[in-house]
């Protein structure tokens, strides 16, 4: 319904844009591009710019915001940073561009940008994810006032531990034009933006990628060495990760850096490529230590594989997990992708998670270049489960516990009549 407005806007608009040549104003727009807003009949709509300059005719407004503050510039480099979120701009009869709710005026013209490309901020969540009771629901975006709230991902986080359960969002999307009034864009993520929560990282001490690159460096253990490994965020859709990069401290795990840059990467490409015609909602976590080979007497424990440094300890979590499900209406398909983070593992294979690898019962996946290379060991083997099977292993798995319980209620009845039989 939403895509059959925006064709048919986009569509009146090239025949009202291309009919009205004249333009009296422009305004210059450089990255990062606030959001623009304007009221096309009883609808407004919220657009990034994709050029650098946006034309207004004799007598239009246009508004502007940053979540970051408005910084105006002119060809003089009169360079001011606004502390106002919201700014109109509106073409006057003499052409030149007024500013209304800013305090700023020029006749020369403008340039107009957002002070920082992150606004968003971090926000306790009444509403649980699923499957979340024991640790937190929160979710990262921001309120844009006539918009809305805008939540790039929700997160279930043990505030105690400091340990991320999993993080939720929806695969690559391009959300470039909004309409309003529309309600909570993305809350199908399943939490709101309540509370917000100050940068845990000004009070408590978070291992930092250059202490834990240095402490790998010194590592002495030459199995240990024979591998790569590198503390990177758990997301790594760039896209999403640059938008998020405040928050590394909750995202970051220790990776094989063989998984991260080869079967998980086609994996997330392959994602990519498909979220062009359809819309995925995507869980990621970790699951599992991930130990180092036992050379001496076997009844020794197997160490770690970790890092310290300073007091601070990061262990390689064993798998790396993503919950890939379609979001339509008339069609179900979703699959647990699991990746094997450890380069020690003898003969890897997915019988710990469930009976049956699925991968290739998607027909997208079995195709991309994950397809074809994901059972080759030093990539890192990875492998395909129904979320049924998973939740049963996995602590904290995003879902409802009420969805499991019935299949297991159903299958003890069958038991208890049988018996009786
Ligand atoms: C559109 O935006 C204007 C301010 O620019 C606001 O007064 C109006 O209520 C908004 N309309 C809708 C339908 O959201
Ligand atoms: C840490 O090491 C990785 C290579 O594994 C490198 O790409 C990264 O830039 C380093 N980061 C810092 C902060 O030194
Ligand atoms: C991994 O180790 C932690 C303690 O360090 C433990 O609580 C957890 O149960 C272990 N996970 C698995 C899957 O064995």
């Amino acid at each position: 319904m939403c895509k059959i407005i925006v064709q048919l806007l986009s569509f009146l608009c090239i025949i009202l844009c291309s009919a009205q040549t004249v333009h009296s104003c422009q305004l210059f727009v450089r990255d990062p591009s606030p959001l623009f807003s304007k009221t096309f009949g009883s609808k407004n709509i919220t657009f990034r710019s994709t050029e650098n300059h946006i034309k207004l005719n004799k007598g239009e407004s246009i508004q502007a915001y940053c979540g970051s503050g408005i910084v105006v510039t002119t060809n003089y480099n009169d360079q001011r940073h606004n502390q106002y979120k919201m700014a109109s701009f509106f073409c006057d009869e003499n052409n030149y561009i007024q500013i209304r709710g800013l305090d700023f005026d020029s006749t020369e013209e403008y340039t107009i940008y957002c002070s920082s490309s992150s606004s968003s901020s971090l926000y306790e969540s009444k509403k649980k994810l699923p499957n979340c009771d024991e640790a937190l629901s929160y979710g990262i975006g921001e309120k844009i006032p006539l918009i809305g709230t805008i939540i790039k991902l929700a997160i279930c986080y043990d505030i105690e531990t400091f340990e991320l359960k999993y993080a939720n969002y929806i695969a690559y999307e391009k959300k470039d034009i909004l309409i309003s009034p529309e309600q909570s864009v993305n809350s199908k993520l399943g939490v709101e933006l309540e509370q917000k929560v100050d940068d845990l990282q000004n009070y408590f001490d978070f291992m930092s990628q250059q202490s834990f690159n240095i402490s790998r460096d010194r590592e002495p253990n030459t199995f240990f060495r024979a591998f790569s490994f590198d503390f990177e965020s758990i997301l790594q859709d760039e896209q999403l990760r640059k938008q998020l990069d405040k928050w590394t401290y909750i995202f970051n795990i220790m990776w094989w850096s063989q998984l991260r840059q080869n079967n998980w990467r086609f994996f997330l490409d392959a994602l990519k490529e498909r979220a062009n015609s359809e819309k995925y909602m995507v869980f990621v976590g970790s699951y599992g230590n991930a130990t180092m080979p036992i050379t001496r007497s076997s009844s020794d424990p197997p160490e770690e594989l970790a890092v310290q440094s300073y007091g601070l300890k990061v262990s390689a979590p064993m798998f790396v997990w993503a919950y890939v499900k379609l979001l339509s209406p008339s069609k179900a398909e979703e699959f647990v992708l699991i990746g094997h983070n450890s380069p020690y593992m003898e003969s890897p294979d997915h019988t710990e998670f469930c009976t049956t690898d699925i991968c290739d019962s998607i027909l997208w996946l079995k195709e991309s270049k994950f397809g074809h290379l994901r059972r080759v060991p030093t990539l890192g083997y990875t492998f395909c489960c129904r979320a049924e099977e998973v939740a049963k292993i996995i602590d904290n798995f995003p879902m409802p516990k009420g969805a499991l319980e019935t299949t297991t209620a159903a299958a003890v009845d069958l038991t208890t009549s049988m018996t009786f039989l």
